[in-house]
């Protein structure tokens, strides 16, 4: 069987890769987000899976406005990245899982999670910051093979947080329901909270964040009890975003150990958050 050792939730803010693609990573308004992070990757690069699952929303980059599937999953053996208007960022081309992406694929089908399949997919910075986020310096290839699942957070409806929680569910079922061995690390990635555009431009809610960082370990289902409007009206239009995260905890334990977390302000007009959380430690007494 498959088995998740790690979930890792991240912010995937473009300018966060173009800080590392540009070597600003030490520069005073980076340092502190970056120094955050460093007790995540050091325990990250330790604890290696064989395959990760990427919990992610494409921006318009992989997929057109005019078809947008509310969950999708990649089949690809190979997703090469986007270009997002400057050239694709230097880094490696994913390499894909297709036996993994066919057996979830199935198994969330029987669950009645009829996901969109993507034979084809140009993978952009909602994916690939992540990666940078877990490592940063991939070489030539990142650590292992990803399975992209991809959530529409861009274009109302959005599907629910309670919706997105009991994919993740699913998700950690159709794990563990996999005919093969292997260690798996999930990734939920975006938010925190951000507004990029209207009226409230640049909106931030520190106490709404401080408080999804808390109960994304501890009260998920809370979380999962969000309407899309709150979620909107308290981490803003792109805040909800965050509704990635709660597939990634979905697929893990009730109870998991947090590793690491920080949060920093603002990572160009996001709040940028990073929580870790060991799948297997034993739990306290
Ligand atoms: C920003 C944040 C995002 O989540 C995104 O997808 C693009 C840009 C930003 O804050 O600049
Ligand atoms: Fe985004």
């Amino acid at each position: 069987v498959a088995e998740v050792i790690w979930g890792l939730a991240t912010s995937h803010v473009p300018s966060i890769g173009a800080a590392m693609d540009r070597g600003k990573t030490e520069d005073p308004n980076w340092k502190d987000l970056f120094d955050g992070y460093a007790p995540a990757r050091q325990w990250l690069a330790q604890h290696e899976p064989d395959v990760a699952i990427v919990v992610y929303n494409d921006h318009a980059n992989g997929l057109d406005l005019d078809i947008v599937p509310t969950f999708g999953i990649g089949t690809a053996d190979h997703y090469r990245v986007a270009d997002e208007g400057y050239g694709p960022r230097q880094v490696p081309d994913v390499i894909g899982d297709p036996d993994l992406s066919l057996h979830l694929l199935e198994s969330l089908v029987d669950e009645n999670f009829d996901l969109t399949v993507f034979q084809e997919l140009e993978v952009d910075h909602g994916l690939t910051v992540p990666l940078s986020v877990w490592t940063p310096d991939p070489g030539d290839a990142w650590p292992c093979p990803v399975v992209p699942i991809l959530v529409n957070v861009i274009q109302y409806p959005q599907p629910t947080a309670a919706r997105c929680y009991a994919l993740g569910q699913a998700l950690g079922r159709a794990i563990r329901s996999y005919g093969e061995d292997v260690t798996v690390g999930i990734l939920g990635t975006g938010g925190m909270s951000h507004q990029l555009a209207g009226a409230r431009a640049g909106f931030i809610n520190p106490e709404f964040d401080a408080m999804w960082l808390e109960k994304i370990h501890t009260d998920p289902a809370a979380l999962a009890a969000l309407s899309r409007e709150e979620l909107i009206r308290e981490a803003g239009s792109e805040g909800i975003e965050l509704i990635m995260w709660l597939i990634m905890r979905g697929a893990m334990a009730d109870e998991v150990t947090k590793v690491h977390s920080h949060y920093f302000l603002p990572a160009s007009n996001t709040a940028a958050g990073i929580a870790l959380f060991d799948n297997r430690a034993p739990q306290p007494a």
